[in-house]
């Protein structure tokens, strides 16, 4: 153990935000009792009606209709009670306000709002999220579940059916474990590559974003509970997040971030949208008039509910009058803004009571359009075996090929030439795979509590007290890449394991061996973001001795977001595995000895140095991170977009740089030819072309189309990810969004389509083209 967090001092990377607690499985509902304080207690409410007395019993309703009939027998208290949730862990950090049957009843987990049983009101049981059911600093000890890859990696993958299978697998999961909320669906455009929260994110890119995470939502609500989406909008990085205001034009938001949030919500539905922590233009998201009551439920016409981050609200009749439905975990804000403050504000007509039934209605409504009533979740088994291989399948297709110089992978061609000894260094190859941390750590199948990993600085000692370990862990998923690569390599193979302490030692070992597979990793978390883009500690000294001394070496990146690489002309290949989840190891050994052929493709720019971006250093960088009941100990600062809609590539083409791998890249052991390319103008872009696999091995490729509006810079418009034999060709039809094409008119309230020339791109990345086209498009507005 104590090897391991000295091992882990390479990092002395800060604890995440969240602290331990130890809770129970989910319990049933309590039976009510009398109220303990203020309006909104479960308990002191007539009793449960008969079943078939139920208002909302027709199923034949539409949900409105049956959340009117549940309104029209509502209590104030009980609306009130709807509002409002708890933590739904008793941390010891919270203020006890909890009753006894509140305690008993907590989930174990993000969230808990207690129902009404005698309306047949289920509770809220609220888990994290995108990558699997949470479970960060074992909030259910000895819960697991099946670790998905992280989001960002889903993203790589650009196949929308594989984010629909992920989402639905931990919407299952989900049910499974008791809970019906699933508080998933990170969408926020990756600006900073540094943000700690990227692996949870989609990319950079609006239309890739919006259908990835739109998917996945789909995929969870199929299961009969409600996802969120998050964080809205612009939680761009987690330095001073609490109170750092975004800063952006309303065009600039409404074609990048918003557009993103708008897509997934199209493709999703979500039951429920998580408003974020930081400010937006100098308003505190949860409650901010023109993104929740404008955009989100004017413009876009958003039927259901508005939850806040926990420990977002910051005002009780701002942030209802503005559009918050439901104060999340109401004792992690500072202040109990929807208890009776708010019914208080109610009496005196501050809130006005339709403001109240219309955010009960919002929540009600979801509950019944998502099924939560009609099914609700019961506590079984998982189905590990077939949940692990929608991780394993996902992990396949969104691990992306960076380099391959003179075809050194798949290594089973190379082995079978004479090579035998593989030495696989660093990275804690010998325990699992690397997962992101914060509130979406899942504890994943397999899991070994004496392998995880501590981080987080010294062993610290206060006068009086016990030594106290570091409480950052880092979470491995099984099985090893050691483990996989032994299976997958050919027989009579020796496969041996160093973890890279010594480097020099590496270097003696990587010189006695036919093929090195040395393991970076990037650590990243929700609660503080990386410092830099270099791999911490002397990751990058150990890459380049490797190298040195055999160049036959392949490097394994297992990163939140991209890295940069200054050991690149050194090394063979290098292939981004990023955080590949539970059997991600198994993904990679397959990659590795070509049995699955690499079809990644980066959802994210890597740059060449920090410099390219447009905060060349973190804004705020260094604040401390603060649990999120410290945040007005952070002092509140801008972030000036100054990017604008220009997020990732179209920064990089605006300014016209070079990056080290741009969005969209990433190479097969096949190679493709994209041709044929037609363009139809009008009112918006369709075009065909044909997609060939002109090498000797099937495989999927996925072939992009960029547009460029008159004087503007070109944007992903659509995409294809095809399965190709050797020598097939498919021949394949795309249309745009028109709004892909547009630009927004704050003035007008209308998206603006602009008359004229519009060069098209058929590109294997954002920087390597194959074809070009020029369409004339007509002059066209879209109401937002
Ligand atoms: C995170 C959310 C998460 C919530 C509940 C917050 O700190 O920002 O993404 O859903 O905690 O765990």
């Amino acid at each position: 153990m104590f090897d391991r967090i000295l091992r882990a001092g390479l990092f002395l990377l800060p604890a995440a935000a969240i602290p331990i607690a130890a809770f129970a499985q989910p319990q049933a509902i309590p039976t009510p009792r009398p109220a303990e304080a203020g309006p909104a207690q479960p308990g002191a409410m007539p009793p449960p009606l008969p079943a078939g007395l139920l208002p909302w019993s027709d199923k034949s309703l539409p949900p409105d209709s049956r959340a009117d009939l549940v309104q029209a027998q509502i209590t104030r208290d009980e609306e009130l009670m709807l509002v409002r949730g708890y933590f739904g862990v008793n941390y010891s950090w919270l203020p006890k306000t909890y009753s006894d049957e509140i305690r008993k009843a907590l989930p174990g987990s993000a969230g808990y709002v207690p129902g009404i049983p005698r309306l047949g009101i289920p509770a809220l049981r609220e888990s994290d999220a995108s990558l699997g059911v949470a479970n960060g600093r074992h909030m259910r000890p000895g819960d697991t579940a099946t670790a998905l890859p992280s989001s960002l990696l889903t993203a790589a993958t650009w196949n929308s059916s594989l984010a629909y299978a992920g989402g639905a697998m931990i919407g299952s999961e989900a049910r499974n474990k008791g809970f019906n909320v699933l508080l998933a669906g990170g969408v926020d455009l990756a600006r900073e590559p540094r943000g700690g929260r990227t692996f949870e994110y989609v990319g950079e890119d609006p239309l890739l974003a919006g259908t990835m995470a739109g998917e996945a939502i789909r995929g969870t609500q199929d299961q009969n509970i409600v996802s969120t989406i998050k964080h809205y909008a612009l939680n761009d990085q987690e330095t001073g997040r609490m109170t750092m205001s975004a800063n952006i034009s309303e065009p600039a938001m409404r074609e990048s971030d918003l557009l993103a949030f708008e897509i997934a919500i199209e493709h999703g539905d979500p039951g429920a949208v998580m408003c974020a922590y930081n400010r937006i233009n100098l308003i505190y998201s949860c409650e901010n008039d023109f993104l929740l009551n404008k955009v989100l439920k004017g413009d876009w016409g958003y039927k259901g509910f508005v939850l806040s981050d926990w420990g977002a609200v910051h005002s009780t009749t701002d942030a209802a009058n503005n559009g918050l439905d439901q104060e999340s975990a109401f004792n992690s804000d500072k202040e109990d803004y929807f208890g009776e403050a708010l019914q208080k504000a109610i009496v005196d007509g501050t809130v006005p009571e339709a403001r109240l039934h219309n955010m009960t209605h919002r929540i009600v409504r979801t509950m019944f359009a998502k099924g939560l009533i009609d099914h609700p979740s019961v506590m079984k088994p998982i189905d590990a075996n077939a949940d692990l291989a929608v991780a394993q399948a996902d992990a396949e297709e969104g691990i992306v090929l960076l380099k391959n110089s003179k075809a050194l992978l798949p290594l089973s061609a190379v082995l079978r030439h004479g090579g035998r000894r593989i030495t696989v260094i660093g990275g804690y190859a010998d325990v699992g795979v690397l997962s992101g941390s914060g509130s979406s750590q899942v504890i994943p199948i397999g899991n070994m509590p004496d392998q995880e990993i501590l981080t987080g600085g010294a062993v610290t000692t206060e006068p009086g007290q016990k030594p106290k370990l570091p409480n950052g862990t880092m979470i491995m998923d099984p099985p090893s890449p050691y483990a996989a690569i032994r299976s997958e390599a050919p027989r009579g193979s020796r496969v041996v394991y160093y973890d890279g302490t010594d480097i020099a030692k590496a270097a003696a070992l990587a010189r006695a061996s036919d093929i090195v597979v040395v393991v970076g990793l990037q650590w990243m978390s929700e609660g503080w973001d990386v410092p830099d883009l270099s791999l911490p500690g002397n990751q990058n000294a150990l890459i380049e001795a490797v190298a040195a001394a055999n160049p036959q070496t392949v490097v394994v990146l297992e990163t939140g977001g991209p890295v940069l690489m200054p050991w690149l002309d050194k090394v063979s290949a290098v292939v981004e595995a990023w955080y590949p989840g539970n059997r991600g190891a198994n993904a990679l050994a397959r990659i590795l000895f070509g049995k699955v052929n690499p079809s990644g493709r980066l959802p994210i720019t890597f740059p060449q140095s920090e410099s390219q971006l447009p905060r060349p250093a973190i804004p705020g960088l260094g604040m401390a991170p603060v649990q999120i009941t410290g945040r007005d100990t952070q002092t509140p600062f801008d972030v000036t977009h100054i990017e604008g809609a220009n997020v990732g590539y179209k920064w990089f083409a605006a300014k016209k740089l070079t990056p080290l791998f741009p969005f969209g890249y990433g190479l097969s052991y096949s190679t493709f030819a994209y041709n044929a390319l037609s363009a139809a103008g009008g009112k918006t872009l369709s075009v065909s072309f044909e997609m060939r696999n002109t090498g000797m091995r099937e495989g999927k490729t996925t072939a992009q189309i960029y547009a460029t509006p008159p004087g503007g810079i070109a944007r992903l418009v659509g995409w294809s990810k095809m399965s190709l034999k050797p020598g097939e060709t498919r021949h394949v039809t795309l249309s745009a969004d028109p709004r892909l094409l547009a630009t927004f008119d704050a003035e007008a309230h209308v998206w603006q389509v602009a008359d004229g020339n519009y060069a098209v791109t058929l590109a294997n990345s954002a920087t390597d083209i194959a074809a070009t086209a020029t369409v004339h498009i007509e002059a066209s507005t879209i109401n937002p």
